[in-house]
């Protein structure tokens, strides 16, 4: 599980927050662009920014936080370097998907939204990553991987460096 305190707001630099919400709220509909622009620079929504984003935009913090919920690609904590997607779709799911997913698991010893401790890999699962004919799939940090057994598994995350090092 995520080792990093997103509560932490000694980390979090609240003067340029300020700053980015300032750039944002004289738009019109400037809540999404202005969600997105913090989340590129910061990497994630810092949730101590919401009330901030919502003051300035005359809007109430469940209505922020709702919009951020959501969507998939708005986020409220840090990720990790990799983004790794396990399909669950069905043509993946009776091609051992599931296998592929606990294997996973185990690989980076996380559950499914959580982040490694190291910050390098978050781990999601997705209904489709649209390449059925290569089930079962993933995708690491975009670039998907195809016809993925335990032996293809194993060697991705070696390839790495920073598995199976014990
Ligand atoms: S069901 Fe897995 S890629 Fe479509």
């Amino acid at each position: 599980m995520c080792n990093v305190d997103a509560k932490d707001s000694s980390r979090i630099d609240m003067g340029r927050v300020r700053e980015i919400v300032g750039e944002y709220s004289e738009n019109r509909w400037p809540l999404i662009p202005l969600v997105q622009k913090l989340q590129d620079e910061m990497g994630y929504i810092p949730p101590e920014s919401i009330p901030v984003i919502a003051g300035a935009l005359g809007l109430f913090p469940s209505e922020v936080q709702g919009v951020i919920s959501f969507y998939t690609q708005l986020y409220n904590e840090p990720r990790g370097k990799n983004v790794v997607r396990v399909c669950r779709g069905t043509a993946c799911h009776v091609r051992g998907g599931k296998t592929i997913l606990k294997l996973v698991k185990q690989e980076l010893g996380i559950e499914e939204g959580e982040t490694t401790e190291d910050m390098e890999y978050t781990l999601e699962t997705v209904a489709c990553i649209g390449v059925c004919a290569l089930a079962p799939t993933m995708v690491v940090s975009n670039r998907v991987y195809g016809n993925m057994n335990p032996k293809r598994l194993r060697q991705l995350f070696k390839k790495d460096g920073n598995r199976h090092d014990g």
